[in-house]
């Protein structure tokens, strides 16, 4: 199979902590990772975004204001843009503080960080690529950085996941290494779902905008790799919605309260 984030046997979506057990550790850092870990998650979302020096951090806004003390620390660097800070910047904020202060002095991970963790916790990882549209080049960086961590090497594939809210985005990792299990991040209309089948293997959307026959719809369709189209569907927290979004089929289920979600499926 392309990927583990299938539907299993007995017909339970996979639950995929997003940005890492989010709810209960400040999201998009190790400790989130950590966490999802000790929950017994094994599928972790993030987001990726580049340093104005050019290098790969893990975070969610395209600003540092919400989930950093960028203002405090940088005061007069408004709107505090990713890009527009180095690594070595980046590296001196606090990014748990805001959650809590439990997390006082956590950083935000560079990618290589963070695979690294990910990696010594046997985990999996469904990468977002964020805001692609302002780091031109951003698919191929990402993707070098993951085969010099061993992470495209064949035995690996099933444990990554790329996607992007970018067609364009996802097209691009698509034809840079087809092997790559991909993601479309929306819910795309019949005929825009024709084209994404040349390059997705998965779907995404938000969870208010599925029904059973939108999910059929997708599997019958399928992807770049000959399999049927699967669908992963966002972002559900509560017990009613996991229980609903999981009949109409869905494949996996992104979850900030993964074991809320894992409960309410009743695969604990
Ligand atoms: O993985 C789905 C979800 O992360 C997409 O939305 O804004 O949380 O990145 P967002
Ligand atoms: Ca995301």
């Amino acid at each position: 199979p392309p990927s583990d984030a299938r539907a299993g046997e007995h017909g339970v979506p996979t639950v995929i902590a997003h940005r890492g057990a989010s709810t209960y550790a400040p999201e998009n850092t190790l400790p989130a990772v950590d966490k999802a870990a000790e929950l017994g998650f094994s599928w972790v979302e993030n987001d990726v975004q580049r340093t104005k020096d050019g290098q790969l951090v893990v975070l969610h806004d395209e600003t540092l204001r919400r989930t950093t003390n960028a203002e405090e620390v940088f005061p007069g660097r408004a709107p505090w843009k990713v890009r527009d800070f180095t690594a070595a910047e980046i590296a001196r904020l606090d990014a748990g503080s805001w959650f809590s202060p439990v997390y006082a002095g956590v950083r935000v991970p560079t990618l290589k960080e963070y695979m690294r963790r990910i990696e010594h916790n046997h985990q999996k990882l469904l990468l977002e690529i964020k805001n692609p549209e302002l780091y031109p080049g951003i698919e191929q960086q990402t993707l070098k950085l993951l085969g010099n961590e061993g992470w495209l090497d064949g035995r690996h594939l099933g444990r990554l996941i790329v996607q992007s809210f970018s067609a364009d985005s996802v097209r691009t990792v698509h034809e840079l290494k087809p092997a790559i299990v991909t993601g479309y991040l929306g819910t795309p209309t019949a005929a825009q779902l024709h084209g994404l089948t040349r390059f997705t293997d998965l779907i995404n959307p938000s969870y208010g905008s599925l029904s059973r026959g939108y999910v059929a719809s997708v599997h019958a369709l399928h992807g770049p790799h000959g399999r049927p189209l699967e669908l992963l569907a966002w972002t559900v927290d509560d017990a009613a919605t996991a229980r609903k979004v999981a009949g109409y089929g869905v494949d996996g289920i992104i979850s900030n309260k993964p074991d809320v979600v894992r409960a309410a499926l009743g695969s604990d």
